[in-house]
């Protein structure tokens, strides 16, 4: 039997049948949230951020930002917050009821009112993301957004609805019994923001090598501009999983999260999330959650030594960066291979991309061609 606790004990679930939720009476008024903001509900909803039940009131936040812990002491490292209009909501009180509506029009959630405050927005992007830089992704996306925090708990009218892949949107509810079904008893959670590159492949299978599972979880809310768009992330999963992996020992499914950049605290975050998807094992790599030059490579595996393992209560698998050696002629790390750095093939993110602008496949040995063709053709649709 499939066991593992979601973190905090038990796995949270917000969503509630519309006709089941009180009238519209009582409630103070409707507050516009952006899709970012709609990520966050819907992962709240389904409970891939439990203990979360809502988003994070001022003691909470406070907890959270300078000790990556809820007030309760319950490890929490990325403050889950809803920003509005201090003008415009100068009229939101404690005790108020408001609706979440998303810019499609929907009504999708209930917030009751429990906390309103002012963040010190530059003392959390330097507790956060380790920087002010507004180069920074993460830190540019936090100042954008408004000055008023709201906290308290939500109530979920419905999800929101993905244009494509709908049938990937799975809750941990649906995750836990399709790896029960399957007689997963251990499953491996990999984070992914990219395609699956031959380096990915290489440490999701060496991992498979000891689990019963590989939880395939892409990212599928905002990421930065040059990023690969999820859609096209998605076709070239199809097609990898297709023809390079056991169909038996893999689930693929998508994470509605949005990217925050934020290196070591998302990866202590990303590694919580699938504990709740009922994963016992998560894969960080080299400069997981990381952009630019903001992070060390492996500072995302050194925060973890931080925590105790009960209090994270899901099995860390570190891996060296990666890549393939032409001597060696395999995939391998520093920890395997003996030949100096002019052997092993490495190409930035920034390279691969213009090569699949010019429609120029990259080596097979740095991504299967499978997944080059999709992206290619992908970069060509983006004009
Ligand atoms: S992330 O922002 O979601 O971490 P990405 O999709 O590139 O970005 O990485 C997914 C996972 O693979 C992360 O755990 C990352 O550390 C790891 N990873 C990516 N590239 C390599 C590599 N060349 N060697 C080892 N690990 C890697």
């Amino acid at each position: 039997m499939h066991t593992i606790l979601p973190h905090g004990g038990s796995l949270i679930h917000l969503l509630t049948a519309r006709q089941h939720t009180t009238s519209l009476q009582g409630i103070k008024k409707a507050i516009t949230v952006d899709k970012w903001t709609l990520s966050d509900i819907d992962c709240l909803a389904i409970g891939a951020f439990s203990p979360l039940t809502g988003f994070l009131g001022e003691t909470d936040y406070h907890s959270v930002v300078e000790m990556m812990r809820l007030a309760n002491g319950t490890v929490w490292p990325l403050p889950v917050t809803l920003a509005v209009d201090a003008v415009e909501h100068d009229d939101i009180q404690i005790g108020d009821r408001v609706l979440l509506r998303g810019e499609d029009g929907v009504d999708y959630a209930f917030l009751q009112v429990e906390s309103r405050f002012q963040p010190d927005k530059a003392h959390e992007a330097v507790q956060v993301f380790r920087t002010d830089d507004l180069a920074h992704p993460g830190v540019k996306k936090l100042f954008d957004k408004p000055d008023l925090y709201l906290g308290g708990p939500i109530e979920v009218l419905e999800r929101p609805r993905p244009v494509k892949f709908s049938d990937y949107y799975l809750t941990p509810l649906q995750t836990r019994e399709i790896f029960r079904e399957k007689g997963w008893k251990t499953v491996v959670g990999f984070q992914t923001r990219n395609p699956v590159h031959r380096a990915h492949e290489y440490i999701q299978k060496a991992a498979l090598e000891i689990v019963d599972g590989l939880f395939l979880n892409p990212l599928m809310g905002e990421t930065k501009a040059d990023d690969v768009p999820a859609e096209v992330r998605m076709n070239s999963y199809l097609t990898l999983l297709e023809n390079y992996y056991p169909a038996k020992r893999v689930l693929l499914a998508a994470f509605p999260a949005a990217m925050r950049y934020a290196g070591p605290r998302e990866a202590v975050f990303h590694a919580l999330v699938r504990k709740n998807y009922g994963c016992t094992h998560f894969i960080v790599g080299r400069d997981h959650a990381g952009v630019g030059d903001y992070y060390g490579t492996y500072d995302a595996q050194h925060i973890f030594a931080e925590f105790a393992p009960e209090e994270l209560g899901i099995q860390l698998l570190f891996f060296e960066h990666s890549f393939y050696c032409t001597a060696c002629q395999g995939m391998a790390t520093t920890k395997t291979c003996p030949h100096e750095a002019s052997y092993h093939l490495t190409l930035s993110g920034t390279k691969v991309r213009e090569m699949l602008r010019n429609k120029k496949t990259p080596p097979p040995e740095f991504t299967r061609p499978e997944v080059a063709n999709i992206l290619i053709e992908g970069m060509q649709d983006r004009g």
